[in-house]
């Protein structure tokens, strides 16, 4: 499987004779740069190496011609391309036992979710059948399924809530697992398949590392901090390369309410009095944080499980800590160490990274079992140099220690956002995906937006993070010292700050070389280094602002020697782009499209649900429903060439 993955062969990028001409190319586009854009200029760093370098699997092209921005319900491609939904929200996952069949008014009991595609899909992974083969044909597709609409999640959606609808909400939350088959050029979930399987928010979870059976983990209903139920709000996703899925849980401090007096660490991690109106709580009395205060700090994890065994049960990982977890990326370091990039997706939070105490075993995925258990996390300081440092949260070393109010090396990773605000990490414009490029190591994060920055009583601007009420984000890179991805020193740069270029308001013009896009979020290089980026402009943003002329959420195409950006999908009305992977041969890309037909209250209204969009079933149909959609060419192409 190492071919998917940036497993740290061919890690060397020697000085390349091509390198001064991009060097020049790059520094007379900066020249170009006016008002807030030029603070994009922060570091002198011979970046954009990675497209010169060798070792990729095949060379990437933007050789597509782009899309126009799109205001239409429906996903458009370049032409050329054909888009198909593959597994859309109540579909049967294929589940052994039963395949319940999709209800368009949402009538489907809580049991058939269980068996059926949860809502909201998001971070997405394709790992080959069998494990360590190279088929582009026959795989295992696992996907988030980040929250619930309870509007559209249930035929009269709040009304009369009850613990049924709980348990529905519950069922439609966590991931999915599927068997994928190539059948003649087009693609068909298998159904049954051995291998289909839901994980949701009451799955029971172990709980692993430094923080289990730590007494921040025990709670009444496990008096051993050891094991918990479910996993819920997993936004994108990682995997390992021994073949296993990492999926990251994001909000989850949104689903707690609180009758009691909120803590100190209920308050640094968002936890309300209100919580954000899932109410389980009123059937789930663990979701009431003033009764269960403990409960909280059992979420806010990666969590690790094995696709290709049905029956392994999901493990917490607690040594990568915990925070608003967007994803979980892998790299190799030189050494043979993993290291795991993650971002805290919050307004100024933090990126961090996990490098393993061990080497990853190639020839026995076995003997990588617990090697996420064993580490140091380190959270990142972007200087105004454009030279960058990882610090580790270590107990005992620095400001971390009993002085300071931590008690153990637990408490330290579970009030991980306390301890990098002690150790003065660079807050940044809420980090969302990370990708790795797949020779260099050359890595790049999404900064998707921050409107409150630089606001009354807020953290002001820095280098990184250049603009004041940052409505449309941008994407940093950084290069490791050496290119290991285990150093301890980096050196960044901004490789494009989004929005409009032509804006007249300077908080929202961009710099974008090509087509222009807002608020970046997920992101992924394929093997021939092209960087896909998806988008997610909030409905609210969308709405308020008619100038922006970006249309619909999209997904664009990057070349990362020549900063060249490119179109290649827009998504139907009121959704989000995310989660990307192609089969190994690069010949089929699979997407998800979330939350179509969201309003900016975020809720549909069960009596009005296709008010915005019916995609993908059609007015005829029934309510918009999140879906994977598979991307091919007509000529069987690799995707993007
Ligand atoms: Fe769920 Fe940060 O996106
Ligand atoms: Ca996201
Ligand atoms: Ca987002
Ligand atoms: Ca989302």
């Amino acid at each position: 499987m190492s071919h998917s993955y940036s497993d740290g062969q061919a890690l060397n990028v020697s000085p390349n004779p091509t390198f001064k001409q991009i060097l020049e190319a790059r520094l007379s586009r900066r020249g170009l740069l006016k008002g807030a854009a030029a603070l994009a200029v922060a570091g002198t760093l011979p970046l954009s190496l990675a497209g010169c370098a060798t070792g990729l699997r095949r060379e990437g092209r933007l050789g597509f011609n782009s899309v126009p921005v799109s205001t239409a319900d429906a996903v458009r491609v370049p032409e050329g391309y054909a888009a198909n939904v593959l597994y859309a929200w109540g579909d049967p996952v294929g589940h052994p036992s039963a395949s319940p069949a999709f209800k368009p008014d949402a009538s489907n009991t809580a049991d058939e979710q269980a068996l059926q595609a949860g809502m909201h899909h998001d971070g997405i992974h394709y790992f080959p059948l069998p494990y360590g083969s190279d088929n582009s044909g026959n795989g295992l597709l696992v996907m988030n399924h980040e929250y619930s609409d309870d509007g559209l999640l249930h035929t009269d959606g709040f009304a009369n809530w009850s613990a049924d609808k709980v348990r529905k909400a519950q069922n439609a939350h966590g991931c999915s697992v599927i068997e994928v088959r190539d059948n003649g050029g087009q693609w068909e979930v298998l159904r049954p398949s051995r291998y289909a399987r839901r994980v949701t928010a009451t799955t029971p979870m172990k709980i692993s590392g430094p923080a289990a059976g730590s007494v921040g983990m025990k709670t009444a209903a496990d008096a051993s901090g050891m094991t918990v139920l479910g996993t819920f709000n997993n936004c994108a996703h990682g995997y390992t390369p021994w073949g296993t899925y990492l999926t990251c849980e994001e909000n989850w401090d949104t689903y707690f309410i609180s009758s009691g007096t909120l803590t100190a660490d209920h308050r640094r991690n968002g936890v309300s009095a209100k919580g954000r109106g899932y109410r389980w709580n009123e059937f789930d009395e663990r979701f009431d944080a003033g009764k269960h205060p403990n409960e909280p700090n059992r979420h806010g994890w990666v969590v690790e499980f094995d696709p290709y065994n049905p029956q392994s049960q999901p493990v917490k990982r607690t040594a990568l800590g915990r925070f608003s977890h967007e994803g979980a990326w892998p790299a190799t370091a030189s050494d043979g160490r993993l290291v795991v990039y993650m971002g805290d997706d919050r307004v100024f939070e933090y990126i961090y990274k996990f490098v393993s105490r061990d080497v990853w075993n190639r020839s026995d995925r076995n003997a990588n079992r617990n090697l996420l258990d064993h580490g140091t996390l380190y959270v990142a300081k972007f200087g105004d140099d454009g030279k960058g440092g990882w610090m580790p949260l270590v107990y005992g070393q620095g400001p971390l220690t009993r002085e300071n109010g931590f008690s153990d090396q637990a408490d330290v990773l579970i009030r991980a956002r306390a301890a990098a605000d002690a150790l003065g990490a660079t807050k940044m414009d809420r980090p969302e995906w990370i990708a790795v490029h797949p020779a260099s190591h050359e890595v790049y994060c999404t900064l998707t937006n921050n409107s409150q920055r630089g606001a009354k009583d807020r953290p002001g601007t820095d280098r990184a993070n250049a603009r004041g009420n940052n409505v449309f984000g941008q994407i940093i890179r950084w290069r490791e010292m050496g290119n290991d991805p285990a150093a301890q020193n980096f050196q960044w740069d901004l490789f494009a700050i989004a929005g409009d270029p032509q804006h007249p308001d300077p908080a929202r013009r961009g710099n974008i070389k090509g087509d222009a896009f807002g608020s970046p979020d997920g992101l992924w290089f394929d093997d021939g280094g092209l960087l896909w980026i998806q988008t997610d402009v909030s409905t609210s943003t969308l709405n308020k602002n008619h100038y922006e002329r970006l249309g619909n959420n999209m997904m664009l195409a990057a070349d990362i020697r020549t900063g060249e950006v490119s179109r290649f999908l827009t998504g139907p009305n009121g959704c989000e782009i995310t989660g990307v992977i192609t089969t190994p041969d690069g010949k089929t890309m699979f997407i998800n499209i979330q939350h179509p037909g969201e309003t900016a209250s975020e809720r549909n209204d069960p009596k009005n649900p296709k008010v915005v969009s019916s995609w993908p079933d059609g007015p005829a149909g029934g309510r918009p429903r999140s879906a994977t959609v598979v991307i091919r060419k007509n000529n069987g192409g690799v995707i993007g060439s």
